[in-house]
Formats: C-alpha cells, structure tokens, sequence
C-alpha cells in the first residue's frame, strides 16, 4: 500500500520509515501519523522484520515539528486529542517488539526531537539540530518532550531547551547524552544499515527481553528491575534462540536464530 505522507520499505530484514512532506520540512499532521500507526501495526505482524529505522526525506529535515498550519486552529480538546494521537505513537515505538533506530538527517525540531527519543537510540549528521522550539510559538511540547527530554537528559538540561526555545546541534546533542554517534552527511546512512543489520543478526526473543528490561526496569527501583531481568533471562535461557546460541558457541559454528516462541 502506498502512503501519502511517509515512504515504506523493507530491506531483507530491516523496515524503513521516511516521512515524506519534505516541502513542509516533513512537519507532523494527523495524516502523517495514521500511517506510521497503520505501518507499525503491520511491522509488529511480521516476524521478518526485525529492526526498524526511522528517517527524513530530503536533504534537510528528519521531521521540523508538529505541522503548525495544522495546530494555529486546534480547539483546546481537538488539540488534547492531536496530542495523545502523538503520545500514543510514542509509546508504540517504544514498546515495539524489535529495536527501532533514529536516523537524523538534518532539523529534528519539537515533534522531531520527540519522535527521536521514542527511538530506542538515535543516530545523526553532522548537519543535524535539536530542539524544542514551542515556546517561540507561544506554546509547549506536546509529544512528550517535557517528560523525556528530562529523562534522557536530566532535568536541568530539559528546561534549559524547553525553556530558551534554542536548538542544539548534533556535537552538543551527543555531549548531552541525547544522540549515540554523530557522522558527516554522506556515512549517515550507510553507517545506520550497518549497525541495523548487527541487530538484525541477533536472536528476536533476546532482543524483545533486553529492550522491555531497560525501558521498564528504568521506571521502577533497581530491584523490581532486577527481577524483572531475572525472569526474561530464564525466559530467554529458555527458548531455542537461547538453546542455539549457547549451543552454537560451544560447537564453534554461527548461530543460526529464528525467533521462535514455542
Ligand atoms: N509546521 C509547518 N510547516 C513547517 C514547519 C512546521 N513545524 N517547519 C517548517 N515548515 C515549512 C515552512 O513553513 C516552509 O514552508 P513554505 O516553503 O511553504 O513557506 C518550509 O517548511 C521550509 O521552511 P523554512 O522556509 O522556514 O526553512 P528554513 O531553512 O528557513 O528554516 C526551520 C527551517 C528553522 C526548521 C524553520 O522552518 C522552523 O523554525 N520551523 C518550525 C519549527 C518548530 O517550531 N517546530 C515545533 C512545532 S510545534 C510541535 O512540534 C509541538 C509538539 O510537540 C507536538
């Protein structure tokens, strides 16, 4: 199915998402985020597919933000809603069962910088640059961004962005901690596949039990953290992912994985 505001690719075992209104600097709408929903669900139903990375069309932005043309006439509920239709995809990035990779090709700006930290790491170009930009608009985050920025980055360091309105560029990001590697323009790609097709090469059980202990485990105290581990690690201890890996180093062969459940 062919989609009006993002375009879909698979590649072998890697899904492609690139927002697609690169005349608007790939701005979010309502439209926008329907069919990264509808494209979500169809990633989570197949089990191929097992890293997804998220990029911009264009030279010059990943996404500049909420579309504002959209939002300048919101009512405050239709606005309340356009804000948990945000958060919603959000949460389903971060608790999608494969890992899921940022790859910011130029402005991540409001709705950008969020989408990015519901990544579950970001890669960027040099020429990339970060913010939270609403309050020059008179207005606030609305996809998270108060909640975590300061989680990624502390609280100070979130203020200071939400606060000033200023946008940071892809060093400072990396020095805060808020993006992993920084590349010139021309690597960025190539270097997002390379690492997109090391996680593609891991067990998909493993690699479903290491994202939920990190992002869940970081919610709550250390302990029930620990729990939470011990159980997946006896899970993935388990299953026959497990049962070939640990197999396959002791025979001295690669592994093969299939992800299997049973
Ligand atoms: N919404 C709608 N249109 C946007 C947009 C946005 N967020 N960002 C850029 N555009 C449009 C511009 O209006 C312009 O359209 P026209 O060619 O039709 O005039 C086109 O994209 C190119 O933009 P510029 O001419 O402004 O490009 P520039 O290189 O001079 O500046 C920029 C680039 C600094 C990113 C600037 O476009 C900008 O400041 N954009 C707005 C960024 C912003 O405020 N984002 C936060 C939005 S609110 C939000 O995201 C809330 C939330 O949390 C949900």
């Amino acid at each position: 199915m062919a989609y009006e505001n993002i375009i879909f690719e698979i590649e072998e075992n890697v899904a492609i998402i690139k927002f697609n209104r690169p005349k608007a600097l790939n701005a979010i709408n309502p439209a926008l985020l329907a069919d990264v929903r509808d494209v979500l669900e169809k990633i989570e139903a197949d089990p191929s597919v097992k890293v997804l990375i998220l990029t911009g069309e264009g030279e010059k932005a990943f996404v500049a933000g909420a579309d504002i043309s959209h939002m300048v006439n919101l009512s405050p509920l239709q606005a309340r809603l356009f804000s948990q239709e945000g958060h919603d995809l959000m949460f389903k990035l971060e608790t999608l069962s494969i890992p899921v990779i940022a790859c910011v090709n130029g402005f991540a700006l409001g709705g950008g910088t969020e989408i990015a930290m519901a990544c579950d790491f970001i890669y960027v170009s040099e020429n990339a640059k970060f913010g939270q930009p609403e309050i020059n608009l008179g207005i606030m985050p609305g996809f998270g961004g108060t909640q975590r920025l300061s989680r990624v980055v502390g609280k100070a360091m979130a203020k200071e962005l939400c606060m000033s309105g200023g946008m940071i560029s892809a060093r400072e990001a990396k020095d805060i901690g808020l993006v992993n590697k920084v590349f010139p323009p021309e690597n960025l790609w190539e270097e997002t596949m390379k690492t997109a097709n090391v996680l593609a090469s891991k067990g998909k059980v493993s690699m479903r039990a290491v994202k939920q202990c990190i992002d869940r485990g970081f919610d709550v105290d250390m302990r029930t953290g620990c729990y939470m581990e011990a159980d997946a690690f006896a899970l993935c201890m388990a299953s026959p992912d497990g049962k070939e890996g640990m197999s396959a180093f002791l025979e001295k062969r690669k592994p093969e994985f299939k992800g299997e459940v049973s």
